[in-house]
């Protein structure tokens, strides 16, 4: 049972934790969200300094609340991308550092690959031997970055299905908010107004719904949002701005299900995990639920402290490799697919 300290620090979040193979023993995540929101979205260079000044204290308190100490450890694990060059680089020095003063190897790690461990996380206690294995399943990855359909084979083998041609997601979710005056970030706005709105209040556009393949693209509901804005101007009453709101994430979650309800059935498997910051979205989680028991396949949607950027996803994807005797190797990029050969095992 590969025990691993973790770092994330990808985007805007400073985050480290200790896992003991899937199992999380302390989660610690530093949010930036304030910093960045009076400037409606992550500012780069605020991001690299307040992570700088974040890291220590947040591995310290990782490892306080695990009760561990490196010398316990098996591994250091780190985000080396995709992400903000200057956020990862933080990370990744801090983890050097970690692994050539304790002289643990260092295992870098996909930030996508993160998400989808994030679903296999503090397995139920009679999962056995089956809650070491990465079982086959579409995931439907959905955050602020990327929105991708991967058939997940096993460790490190992933098969990318289709992905956003523009905006992704929490993107949509964000720019859609902005354009109401919610703020950011405005899925989990969006969310909490929807809950209250009718979602058939609007007709927004479903791009791409009905065509083959798997690709999405989110940035002309973005554009009807903003001809509705336009026309009609911007709701008056708390009622009117929910069934806006209501409508704008049916639009995005209905794609999203659709697509990925095909995909489940185009692979042929019997099981979707939905992950990523938008799966704390609860039309998507219901959505998806309903959707598998429809088409009787099983929906895993983590536990929200999971869904958004985290390190325990990290270190569980290390934790992995470390078990399967994958030799540790770090190499921080920014913008490498989750299929690129880099990523692939023997
Ligand atoms: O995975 P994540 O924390 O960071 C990235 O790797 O991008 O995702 C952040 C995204 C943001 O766009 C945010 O608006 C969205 O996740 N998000 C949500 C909700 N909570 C976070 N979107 C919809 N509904 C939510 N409840
Ligand atoms: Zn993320």
């Amino acid at each position: 049972m590969p025990k691993v300290l973790a770092i994330e620090s990808s985007c805007d979040e400073t985050a480290c934790a200790v896992v003991d193979d899937l199992r999380v023993r302390s989660s610690v995540v530093r949010s930036q969200i304030d910093i960045h929101a009076r400037f409606g979205g992550v500012v780069p260079e605020l991001a690299s300094r307040h992570h700088l000044g974040a890291i220590t204290p947040v591995i310290r308190a990782s490892l306080e609340d695990a009760g561990t100490r490196l010398a316990d450890l098996d591994a250091i694990a780190v985000t080396e991308g995709p992400g903000l060059v200057g956020a990862l680089l933080v990370g990744v020095q801090a983890a050097r550092g970690l692994a050539l003063g304790s002289g643990l190897p260092l295992f870098g790690v996909h930030h996508l690959e993160g998400h989808l461990f994030s679903a296999l996380l503090d397995p139920p206690d009679d999962a056995g031997a089956a809650g070491h294995v990465v079982p086959r399943h579409v995931a439907l990855l959905v955050s602020g970055g990327h929105t991708e359909l991967v058939e997940v084979l096993g460790l490190g083998r992933y098969r990318l299905l289709g992905a956003t041609r523009d905006d992704a997601a929490g993107e949509a979710f964000d720019k859609g908010a902005k354009l109401l005056g919610l703020g950011y970030p405005g899925g989990p706005v969006i969310d909490r107004l929807a809950a209250q709105g009718d979602p058939r209040a609007h007709a927004f556009p479903r791009s791409m719904i009905d065509r083959d393949g798997f690709e999405f693209s989110f940035s002309g509901l973005k554009t009807a949002l903003l001809v509705h804005v336009q026309q009609r101007g911007q709701p008056s009453t708390l009622a009117a701005l929910a069934d806006v709101c209501a409508a704008y994430q049916a639009a995005i979650v209905d794609v999203l299900v659709r697509k990925a309800r095909r995909a489940v059935r185009h692979c042929g498997l019997d099981r979707l995990h939905v992950v990523g910051g938008v799966a704390a979205n609860r039309g998507l989680r219901e959505a998806a639920l309903a959707a598998g028991d429809a088409d009787g396949f099983t929906v895993v949607v983590p536990p929200l402290r999971y869904c958004g950027d985290n390190a325990a996803m990290i270190g569980a994807a290390a934790a992995a490799r470390v078990a399967a005797g994958v030799a540790p190797s770090v190499e921080l990029h920014t913008s490498l697919a989750i299929d690129e050969e880099r990523q692939r095992l023997p």
